[in-house]
């Protein structure tokens, strides 16, 4: 896919809508696949990584399909329903997929080998392999846990009481996803609170699950395995780590006032509002509802000057998919910003501290790695800008689509070297922006 340019542009204005939640439409489309009966999808995200979820869900012999209404309707196979598949899965670049679809195929008595692009086969999956495997599922992986993975799930899978070593809604979701197929009582205990997406969709399919308090109070989410989900309706809101590319772009262009129609604020994805606000962002929340179990609004961001802050590693869980683009926020504001506790991004599409620090670097900000936190000394407005050379964007969407925000706010413009992976979670994204008045053109 061609290079894109992004030129310093002036003031966006109007509405628009980002497209659906990934995390979510992922969900959706594995939880219809094991329900008795229909259900119906509005808002799904018809990027790559979950267009690889529907494919991987055919392959498993659910119907997975796309009406001329733009609605999705998977006709599911009942817990413990999936089919062998045929050939191999290809997740494509995405984590959530091949994590999640582990998980669900550990408790199924199939053998499948699932493996994804350079950036995917590269990503750790001991994180699930090692609980699932406890569960009763068997596995062989390439050296250090990697992709290609050939899972034989359980034929009889036990359930797991399994406390989270890392913060990871990925490895949460695997194991609940297991769990739906084993006896009894799956139990995870969660020291720190991640997305809760698959916790409200079980509920939401009719599964009976409690979050009870651990020994240290810490909740434990507790999911009763072999329920019969029921197929229902689900309305996926709007990606609030997609949202952030034009609510960030707003507040960096002087004169800017641009509303977002029906994201999701679900509380364990908005740290980056909160942060964008203590850095004195006005953002507001417009017409709050819910839909199918998950609150959403309308996000009206408006520009103005922002200073540089200090992140708490606390607040990690809550935004890790938006440092990078707080980064280029940081990189405008007045004064230094710290970001810690950032050791998750370096597993991520690409190791996102690095790739972020190399890329402000072309564009003549200074900038600060250490092992895990990153350091990024605000340039008090407009910042140099692109050299001749283009970010590279390392086969990661948020990397490509960070930069070229950056490049709408800085003095000359940026380019990044690859367009291509927006696709994964972002297909309209330029359209969009330039709907808004950026300037973003091939490079
Ligand atoms: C996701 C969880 C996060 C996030 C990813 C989506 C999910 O990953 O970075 O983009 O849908 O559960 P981790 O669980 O690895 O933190």
């Amino acid at each position: 896919m061609p290079a894109l340019t992004a030129n310093p542009s002036d003031a966006l204005q109007g509405d628009c809508r980002p497209p659906g939640d990934k995390s979510i439409s992922h969900r959706a489309l594995m939880l219809g696949a094991v329900c008795v009966g229909e259900t119906d999808i509005a808002g799904l995200l018809e990027g790559e990584d979950v267009l690889a979820t529907a494919a991987a869900m055919r392959a498993l012999g659910a119907e997975v399909e796309r009406g001329s209404d733009g609605l999705w309707r998977v006709r599911g196979r009942g817990i413990g329903g999936l089919a062998e598949p045929d050939d191999v899965l290809d997740m494509g670049n995405s984590g959530t997929g091949a994590r999640l679809l582990l998980g669900l195929l550990a408790s199924h008595p199939v053998t499948a080998v699932l493996t994804g692009d350079a950036s995917l086969r590269g990503r750790p999956m001991a994180r699930v392999v090692d609980p699932l495997t406890a569960a009763g599922a068997s596995f062989v992986t390439r050296a250090g846990g990697r992709l290609p993975i050939t899972v034989q799930g359980a034929r009889a899978a036990m359930p797991l009481d399994y406390r989270l070593p890392v913060a990871s809604a990925q490895v949460k979701s695997a194991v609940l996803l297991a769990g739906l197929n084993a006896p009894g009582q799956t139990r995870v205990i969660e020291p720190t609170a991640t997305r809760d997406h698959t916790e409200r969709m079980l509920g939401h399919f009719g599964a009976e699950l409690a979050i009870e308090a651990g020994d240290a109070g810490e909740p434990v989410i507790c999911l009763t395995g072999q329920p019969e989900l029921t197929a229902c309706s689900l309305r996926v809101p709007a990606d609030p780590s997609s949202a952030a590319f034009p609510l960030v772009a707003a507040l960096l262009l002087p004169g800017s006032k641009v509303r977002l129609a029906g994201v999701g604020i679900n509380p364990c994805r908005i740290g980056l509002i909160d942060t964008l606000r203590e850095m004195g962002a006005d953002i507001r929340f417009e017409n709050v509802r819910e839909t199918s179990g998950e609150p959403v609004a309308d996000i009206v961001a408006v520009a103005g000057e922002l200073r540089g802050i200090e992140v708490p590693a606390e607040r990690a869980p809550s935004m890790i998919d938006e440092y990078p683009v707080l980064a280029m926020a940081a990189a405008v504001a007045e004064g230094r910003s710290v970001m810690r506790g950032l050791g998750e991004l370096r597993v991520k599409e690409s190791d996102r501290l690095a790739v972020v620090a190399e890329g402000l670097r072309i564009c003549g900000v200074a900038v600060e790695e250490e092992p895990d936190t990153l350091i990024v000394e605000g340039c008090g407005g407009r910042p140099p800008g692109g050299g001749n050379k283009a970010i590279p964007t390392h086969l990661d969407h948020r990397i490509a689509m960070s930069f070229l925000v950056l490049g709408l706010a800085s003095e000359r413009p940026v380019s990044i070297d690859d367009s291509q992976p927006i696709e994964t979670s972002f297909p309209g994204f330029v359209s969009l922006l330039r709907g808004l008045g950026a300037d973003i053109v091939a490079a």
